[in-house]
């Protein structure tokens, strides 16, 4: 039985029989629960025993708060992994079911970027080195280092066939089944050879696709809450996480593991800025909902997750915040 149908079963039947006036000769709500378990198979009762004995066992201890109740949630439902699976392999190279794992702004004005150039940092004292930097000198980025940060932390290193495709792109961070959730949108305030806006990097052409002419350094700040140093930054990543690419395949556990593919790009992001002698901030302080307007997604196929301040900086000054 699925858990939806479940669901369904007992916000109806099982809540009136706890709340309503007890009818005479109305199921108990203790009763309405095992004829329910009756209704599941097997392996359906193997995992939901796990669960309910920690109900009876345990302390509630999400009750309250949605962060754990979401932990909790997710754990409750192994049963539907991937029920809206595609069975039918793709018919092409360039797009993917349900949907393609990379995002295109077809009409926009296209920056080609150069090629990145090997990272010759070592990554041991990159990664001793690494540090949180927000003192950004009032200079101007080069685009060649552009480049390099977006094609090492996020481009695509490799393609592999898989879901029906010959060519799926790999990326330089790893993701939930290869389904690449991050996509990286930038605030560009000053890089040489870049007109000052807001753009979206597309990591199969290694280009940049104008979304918004004009220098955001203003509306990024604000956005978090005033920020000097977001306001400073030469440029300021957005990443988001495209929830519908995970959704088919996961269901409900892939907010979790759109937080993690996020991360991943996120830590990228800041070795190769370390690499490159530049400093990078990640800033979870941001307004989520005014971020989503500001490059153009809706919020609930696609979600703003976690903004990047990336610039010049002299030396190794380290903070904590
Ligand atoms: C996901 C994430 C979100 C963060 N959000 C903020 C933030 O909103 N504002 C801020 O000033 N620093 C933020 N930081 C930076 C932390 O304050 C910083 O990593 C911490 O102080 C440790 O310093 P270190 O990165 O130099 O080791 C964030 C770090 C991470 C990993």
């Amino acid at each position: 039985m699925e858990l939806n149908k479940l669901s369904l079963s007992r916000s109806s039947s099982a809540r009136k029989a706890r709340t309503a006036e007890p009818d005479a000769g109305a199921p108990t709500s203790r009763q309405e629960l095992h004829r329910l378990v009756d209704l599941l198979s097997d392996y359906e009762c193997a995992h939901l025993y796990s669960a309910v004995s920690d109900i009876v066992t345990g302390e509630r201890f999400w009750e309250g708060d949605s962060g754990l109740f979401y932990h909790e949630f997710i754990k409750l439902r192994h049963f539907r992994v991937a029920a809206n699976a595609p069975t039918a392999p793709a018919s092409g190279h360039d797009s993917f079911v349900p949907m393609s794992v990379t995002k295109s702004y077809h009409g926009s004005p296209r920056i080609t970027l150069p090629p990145p150039q090997p990272l010759l940092a070592p990554l041991g004292p990159t990664l001793t080195n690494r540090r949180t930097r927000r003192d950004y000198r009032d200079t101007r980025l080069d685009l060649q280092q552009l480049s390099t940060l977006l094609g090492l932390a996020c481009g695509v290193s490799a393609t592999v066939a898989a879901y029906g495709f010959d060519c799926l792109p790999l990326r330089t961070f790893p993701s939930h089944g290869g389904l690449q959730s991050p996509e990286v949108y930038l605030g560009v305030r000053a890089v040489d050879g870049l007109t000052p806006g807001v753009y979206h990097y597309d990591p199969r052409g290694h280009g940049l696709d104008l979304i918004m002419d004009g220098d955001p350094s203003e509306q990024l700040s604000a956005l978090a809450f005033g920020e000097e140093y977001v306001r400073l930054a030469q440029v300021v990543l957005l990443i988001s996480g495209v929830y519908d690419r995970l959704r088919w395949k996961y269901g409900e556990r892939s907010y979790r593991f759109l937080c993690t593919d996020v991360g991943f790009v996120g830590q990228n992001v800041c070795l190769v800025s370390e690499g490159l002698g530049l400093g990078a901030c990640p800033v979870s302080g941001f307004a989520q909902g005014t971020a989503e307007q500001l490059i153009g997604i809706d919020g609930r196929s696609e979600l703003a997750m976690l903004m990047l301040t990336v610039g010049v900086v002299d030396s190794a000054t380290a903070t904590v915040s």
